[in-house]
């Protein structure tokens, strides 16, 4: 793996933890894999999309998180199970005085969740709104911490605000496309970070769902080689 931007040297694993930190700087960041025409899914799934060096980064970036957010759609389609970092990410986090695993953040309106799934076996919170049925919401109230945020629509500006009164200040979007592009449309995305895979899939789910009002600048921090044609960009999002 070799740094290429913005000075060129050569990087263990290890060195993604440090590169990808943002220090003390509450930030909220995208995490995704893409293939070269956008596309963030084939067959349902994005594993065709990763690689040993998507890998690498999808660890640090997790390792470096208060908390790892994703849309329901991403959880029910992943199978999510809970953040659970590799022995790497735990040295460096508890070096970093971090607790050992940042919770999962599930962001669901409708609160279709099986509270017996795999994602609710380690610490979680479900941000859902106040129309979310009232039976859902205690079912998964005894699995994880169920935070209400929004009338009928999910505010994500309150919830997010509300993980940071919490402590979650540094957080990690890992998708999905929907979820991404409620974040970017209410001026919440600091970052993307984004592992380009030399893959053409055609018409595929991608990242973005829908036009948005004005082009986003994004300013490159970043750019790693990771081998085999793989590179992983840091943007910063810049004001519309
Ligand atoms: N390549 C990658 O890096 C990557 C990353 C993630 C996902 N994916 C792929 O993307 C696909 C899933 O995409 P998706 O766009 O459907 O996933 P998503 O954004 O994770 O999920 C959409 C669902 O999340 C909830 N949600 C999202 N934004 C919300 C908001 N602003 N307010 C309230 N609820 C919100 C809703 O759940 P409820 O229906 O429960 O109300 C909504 O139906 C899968 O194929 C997955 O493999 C790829």
């Amino acid at each position: 793996m070799r740094l290429l931007l913005p000075q060129p040297r050569s990087l263990s694993p290890d060195d993604l933890h440090d590169l990808y930190d943002s220090g003390g700087n509450s930030l909220t960041r995208g995490g995704f894999v893409v293939s070269v025409d956008g596309g963030v899914s084939h067959a349902g799934g994005s594993r065709p999309l990763q690689s040993a060096a998507d890998e690498a980064s999808f660890h640090a970036l997790r390792a470096v998180a208060d908390a790892v957010v994703v849309g329901a759609g991403t959880a029910r389609v992943e199978g999510y199970g809970p953040v659970r970092p590799r022995p790497a990410g735990i040295a460096w986090r508890t070096r970093h005085g971090r607790p050992a695993a940042p919770p999962l953040v599930i962001v669901s309106q409708s609160l279709n969740l099986d509270p017996g799934a795999r994602c609710f076996s380690g610490p979680a919170v479900v941000v859902t709104c106040q129309t979310a049925a009232a039976r859902r919401r205690d079912q998964l109230a005894e699995v994880a911490t169920v935070l209400v945020a929004g009338q009928d629509r999910v505010d994500l500006a309150v919830a997010f605000q509300e993980l940071r009164e919490r402590g979650l200040t540094r957080l990690l979007c890992e998708g999905g496309p929907h979820l991404l592009t409620s974040l970017l449309t209410a001026g919440l995305l600091d970052e993307l970070c984004l592992t380009l895979t030399p893959l053409l899939l055609g018409s595929a789910p991608q990242l973005l769902t829908e036009a948005l009002g004005s082009p986003r600048r994004l300013e490159l921090l970043h750019l790693i080689d990771g081998g085999g044609g793989v590179l992983l960009a840091r943007y910063a999002v810049t004001a519309a």
